[in-house]
């Protein structure tokens, strides 16, 4: 009897494993109707390794098992066993062999017209001034909310795709703005309606989109599939460009791509290959790619006023230290070496005027640290001690502070700091909620106010005077990410990244 109950309990933890390994099938059966029998998402988003690079696994298990509150995605711990859920987690960050395709005819069919090209009013609906805009991504539900940066209120909130990556780009007049969704989605929005009008799949794991100066093409940067797609201002498919490098052979995943005004030209930083790649759209819809063929890889880039002039960060090395370096794109070649220690986030540097020079500063991703460097003779000129190691650099042409925050500090990543840009001093502290993540600053129009990022689920927009310091404003927001202002986005203004 004894042996018959252990051989039973034996059936039931076989059958139970081999339930578990077939999570092709629980995913089948639970999953492919809302994230795509082939798991390019749908309803729910893609769940490919690619596209979860930033979803942590515990958290996959967490959410697979419990689900999320307030989403269609619910918990599956009461239909499938504890190892079934594990394998279902396992497979989700399994490859796709061969790698799934998308190309122009997938894209084409995922175009959808929500409001035809002049079918909404000319002007805008609300009386807020249209250039003084501003956008917040609201990552934790997924929704952007639109600000009248005069009375910093909001005047409109909408939906987004899942995740957005990359900063949201304005047509040059202002009135649209171009969200790219971490799965390859492109979506046009018109400000002065407060709805989105025209959407497309570009890709199906994508970095981020890029606007031309003229306002005539949409350039995406994917890593799935290894690509460029350009479109038109209404998100139709105009080409594919596959990335591949001078060699042949292999092609690189895009790790951003950026209109470069002043060239009329976008600019491409590839994450595989050390190539940085312009295309030029001057004489109309770009077809050519100029290549600068480099020593090392540098996907993360700042551009000097004249845009001739990258500053880029190599890949940090076994000892975690990256390299600066500056690449002339009108000689295609490197020209000089930064000084710089720890690891430089040069995307997010800003340029002013300091002691007769014009410099540009950045923050550090390894090192409480900012760096100035003169951007005539590339020199290291000056730095300064910060709380922690920081990501975002902000500043305006009317504003006496730069801030930084130290969010990559455990211990400090809930304080910004304002930098007196002449005498590099650290002028206040800003620390309005213990504990909790605060970063990401962005001026109104006129410099006045500073608007940061509580950047928690249950999170809020802080509104600073700029000049006092004090507190003015707290708007709640649902994990606010990143704001940006119309026009000190499309004036290209000195003190935010473009
Ligand atoms: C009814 C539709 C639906 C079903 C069925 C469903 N999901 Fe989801 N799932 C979603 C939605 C919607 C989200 C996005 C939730 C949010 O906004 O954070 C999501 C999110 C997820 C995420 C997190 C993705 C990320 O990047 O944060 C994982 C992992 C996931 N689902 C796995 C599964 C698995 C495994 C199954 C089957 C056992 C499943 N889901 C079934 C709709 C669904």
């Amino acid at each position: 009897m004894k042996r018959v109950i252990a051989l039973l309990a034996l059936g039931a933890l076989i059958s139970g494993i081999a339930q578990a390994a077939d999570a092709p099938t629980n995913f089948q059966t639970h999953c492919a109707s809302c994230h795509g029998a082939d798991r390019l998402g749908g309803f729910g988003p893609a769940l490919l390794p690619e596209n979860l690079e930033r979803l942590r696994k515990p958290e996959a298990l967490r959410v697979i098992r419990e689900g999320r509150i307030a989403t269609q995605m619910q918990g599956f711990a009461d239909r499938l066993s504890p190892e079934e859920i594990q394998a279902l987690a396992a497979y989700v960050y399994t490859p796709v062999s061969p790698a799934p395709k998308w190309d122009e005819a997938d894209t084409k069919a995922s175009r959808i017209v929500h409001h035809a090209p002049g079918s909404l009013p000319n002007k805008p609906i609300f009386q807020a001034d249209p250039k003084n805009l501003f956008v917040v991504v609201e990552a934790g539900d997924h929704h952007v909310s639109v600000l009248d940066g005069d009375k910093l209120e909001p005047i409109g909130r909408s939906a987004t795709r899942f995740a957005l990556h990359g900063g949201p780009k304005y047509s040059p007049d202002g009135r649209y703005v171009y969200f790219g969704s971490r799965d390859g989605w492109v979506s046009k929005y018109d400000l002065w309606n407060l709805t989105t009008v025209v959407e497309v799949r570009a890709g199906i794991n994508a970095r981020n989109v890029a606007v031309s100066n003229d306002g005539k093409w949409v350039m995406v940067g994917n890593y799935l599939p290894q690509n460029l797609v350009l479109l038109d201002a209404d998100l139709n498919f105009v080409r594919a460009i596959p990335t591949m490098a001078a060699a042949g052979g292999k092609t690189s995943r895009v790790s951003a791509v950026y209109d470069a005004a002043p060239r009329s030209s976008f600019v491409v930083a590839m994450k595989d290959t050390p190539e940085i790649w312009e295309l030029s759209y001057a004489k109309g819809a770009p077809v050519n790619v100029a290549r600068t063929v480099l020593d090392d890889i540098l996907d993360d880039f700042y551009f000097d006023d004249s845009y001739a002039n990258v500053f880029g960060a190599t890949r940090p090395d076994g000892n975690g230290v990256g390299k600066g370096q500056v690449v002339n794109l009108n000689q295609r070649a490197k020209v000089a070496d930064l000084d710089v220690p720890g690891m430089p986030h040069l995307g997010s540097g800003i340029a002013f005027d300091w002691q007769g020079k014009r410099v540009m500063a950045t923050p550090n991703l390894k090192e409480g640290l900012i760096t100035l460097i003169d951007t005539q003779t590339w020199r290291t000129v000056g730095s300064v001690r910060t709380l922690g190691p920081g990501f975002f650099l902000r500043s305006h042409e009317k504003s006496r502070y730069a801030f930084t925050d130290a969010m990559m500090s455990p211990t400090a990543k809930d304080t910004l700091i304002a930098i007196d840009k002449q005498t590099l001093e650290i002028a206040g502290q800003l620390r309005p909620v213990p504990g909790k993540t605060f970063a990401h600053v962005e001026f109104t129009r006129d410099g006045r106010y500073a608007l940061a990022s509580l950047m928690e689920n249950d999170g809020a927009l802080i509104i600073f005077d700029a000049q006092t310091l004090h507190e003015v404003k707290r708007l709640p927001m649902s994990k606010p990410i990143g704001k940006y202002n119309v026009w000190n986005k499309i004036t290209r203004s000195e003190g935010t990244s473009h």
